[in-house]
């Protein structure tokens, strides 16, 4: 099994950290296009396998994709991340370029591979990828509602008083400040909903919170997050190379369903060795579809930015 990352920056480091540790790959190839970057810090994690118990081979590479050859799975988050008051959507003129020739160089020497899209705005990265490739639309996944439904589980787990780990809890639509969707009515507390234990006002402010949960981080940080996305970047690798079937929010190529069709947004998908193996039907109410239409035509018209660059 070989992985690639491309994006040595914080992200992209995270995720080949986690996905080492995780030892999810015997070849896991780094790669930057800043000199040397992606070599340095895959020989920094590769000096913490003694210490960590893992077996992975992580190399860097300079701009190098002849390395990548042979690549199952490859992480792209190249790009800019977005800076303190920016949205994730002002990235889109300098990130689109990165990602469509990313892509091309992957599938150059990997033609197989299946592709997960980081790099923001990610609804829109992943639509491009998915139409300059002509890949099928099972082979390209957009993450961001992982991360996404991780948060909401952090803010649940805080104003209850419980650990996160308990909760179940999803976020669909765009992965966008004021496109994503907590779906606090079907969020559980060991099977019993969370509304049990938050009043409307307390709950509409953990959904407030999960919205903005990237956009407070960056205030806190000067930049964009990176340990929860690399984890979630890599609990999503870890379901395709092991087949493990898992369901999580992704970002998918959408053909009638949720009453969508010619874009690529979060709904829940089980995802094993083939990419996305099914989209699973949430039964949205109509309150919930209402949300869901709207942030589709939000991320529809960020899509139509694509023409003009
Ligand atoms: C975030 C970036 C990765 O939400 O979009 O932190």
């Amino acid at each position: 099994m070989k992985i690639t990352v491309v994006g040595a920056g914080a992200v992209g480091a995270t995720c080949a950290d986690n996905i080492a540790r995780k030892e999810l790959c015997n070849e896991l190839v780094l790669l930057d296009i800043k000199e040397g970057v992606a070599e340095g810090k895959a020989m920094d994690m590769m000096q913490t396998a003694t210490l960590l118990g893992f077996d992975t081979n992580i190399t860097g590479s300079t701009n190098d994709y002849a390395k990548t050859a042979g690549t199952d799975v490859a992480v792209i988050t190249s790009g800019i991340p977005r800076k303190p008051g920016m949205t994730r959507e002002e990235l889109i003129g300098i990130n689109a370029s990165i990602v469509k020739s990313v892509t091309e160089n992957i599938l150059k020497h990997s033609p197989n591979a299946i592709i997960i899209i980081v790099s923001n705005p990610m609804d829109t990265m992943t639509y491009l990828a998915l139409k300059s490739s002509g890949l099928p639309k099972n082979k390209i996944i957009g993450m961001g509602g992982i991360l996404d439904s991780s948060r909401f589980k952090y803010y649940l787990s805080t104003a209850m008083g419980c650990t996160a780990t308990d909760l179940q809890a999803v976020v669909i639509g765009g992965h966008g400040d004021t496109t994503m969707i907590p779906l606090a009515r079907l969020a559980t507390y060991q099977g019993t909903p969370v509304s049990n234990y938050l009043d409307t006002e307390m709950l509409k402010k953990v959904v407030a919170d999960t919205m903005v949960g990237g956009a407070t981080l960056t205030g806190l940080l000067g930049t964009s997050a990176w340990y929860a996305p690399g984890a979630a970047v890599a609990a999503l690798v870890e379901s395709i190379v092991r087949d493990e079937q898992k369901l999580f929010p992704c970002c998918v190529y959408l053909d009638g369903e949720y009453g969508q069709k010619d874009i690529c947004i979060g709904v829940p998908v089980v995802i094993g060795k083939n990419g996305i193996e099914k989209i699973i039907d949430y039964k949205l109410n109509d309150e919930e579809q209402a949300a869901f239409n709207k942030s589709a035509e939000a991320v529809r018209s960020m899509n139509g930015a694509l023409d003009n660059l």
